[in-house]
């Protein structure tokens, strides 16, 4: 499951929930992410390492970058490898990397299709890179197709085109918020996954939904009120904000209409009994509306 779509939507959150998800249902999981250092996951707060790492029972959480990926397939298929080790480390190969393009990204593909195809998990959710990066990313194994025709390149794209393709086995999900201008560009990505890269797209995710909690007779009844309680006027305020909000996203989610299959995910309030467990307590909730994609529980 490649999860993506414009920066700040939350496909982190959602990647995680979907992760969490699957390791319930019973799917030993993977929740890869792209990074060059290693970081925090900024939901399960752990070090993100190159080696996936456990941080619930069946899911584990690691980051995919080119330069390890190459050295472990050095390691792997190479006698003597450790001869290269130094290359790899050296200034030569990190201008080579940076100077052929779509060459990082050809690596990292083909460490999510090891992680995919051959490594003991049943499942690998990718919380890829925002509406642009992903495209190019997309792009990349096709373009390598068309300008190196044989070698282990060839031999290498070929595999991870024919996995994308795969609609058994991939599925990209593009997450938006309910803003014109989020919708648009997810709609846009969606429409470029599917008909250019021929690839399975679906759900589309809005997240962050607020939903009208009052009927606009109500909230006439509420403004008009007049009353000496600071407490009930703050609460008014803060009712006719959400109002706001709600009528702002009702509009702009008349635009996702083209698309076929849309689930929505609520915003979550914060916890504000919980210390450092907030983050959990959010992508559990987040999950509850994304069950349906991984079927009924049995
Ligand atoms: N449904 C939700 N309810 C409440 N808060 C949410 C929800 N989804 C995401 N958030 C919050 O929105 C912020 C952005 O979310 P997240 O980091 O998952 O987005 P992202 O798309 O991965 O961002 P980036 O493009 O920077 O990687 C975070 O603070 C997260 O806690
Ligand atoms: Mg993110």
């Amino acid at each position: 499951m490649i999860v993506t779509g414009k920066g700040g939507v939350g496909k982190t959150s959602l990647a995680a929930a979907l992760a969490l998800l699957s390791a319930r249902r019973g799917s030993r999981t993977v929740l890869v992410t792209f990074d060059r250092e290693d970081t925090d996951h900024s939901i399960f707060g752990v070090r993100l390492k190159y080696q996936p790492k456990e941080v619930h029972e069946r899911l584990a959480v690691s980051r995919v970058d080119a330069f390890e990926a190459v050295r472990e397939y050095v390691r792997r298929k190479m006698p003597f490898s450790s001869l290269y080790e130094g290359f790899f480390e050296g200034r030569v190969f990190r201008v080579f990397a940076a100077a052929t393009p779509g060459f990082e990204e050809l690596m990292c593909l083909g460490k999510l299709y090891d992680l995919a195809m051959g490594s003991g998990f049943d499942r690998v959710i990718f919380d890829a890179p925002s509406s642009g990066h992903v495209k190019i990313l997309l792009g990349v194994p096709d373009a390598t197709l068309k300008v190196v025709q044989v070698g282990p390149l060839n031999h290498n794209a070929r595999k991870i085109q024919h996995l994308l393709w795969d609609a058994d086995k991939t599925r990209i999900i593009v997450a938006a918020v309910p803003e014109e201008m989020a919708i648009r560009e997810a709609l846009e990505l969606a429409c470029y996954c599917r008909d250019e890269r021929r690839m399975a797209v679906g759900p589309l995710i809005l997240n962050q939904v607020v939903r009208k909690r009052f009927s606009s007779a109500e909230m006439e009844l509420l403004t008009g009120m007049d009353t000496p309680s600071e407490v009930l006027r703050a609460a008014i305020g803060a009712a006719q904000s959400e109002y706001q909000l709600a009528s702002v996203q009702d509009q702009a989610r008349q635009g996702m209409t083209p698309w076929p299959d849309v689930l929505e995910v609520p915003r979550i309030l914060p916890d504000e009994e919980s210390d450092g467990g907030s983050s959990r307590t959010l992508i559990d909730e987040m999950a509850d509306p994304l069950r349906i994609l991984f079927g009924n529980p049995s």
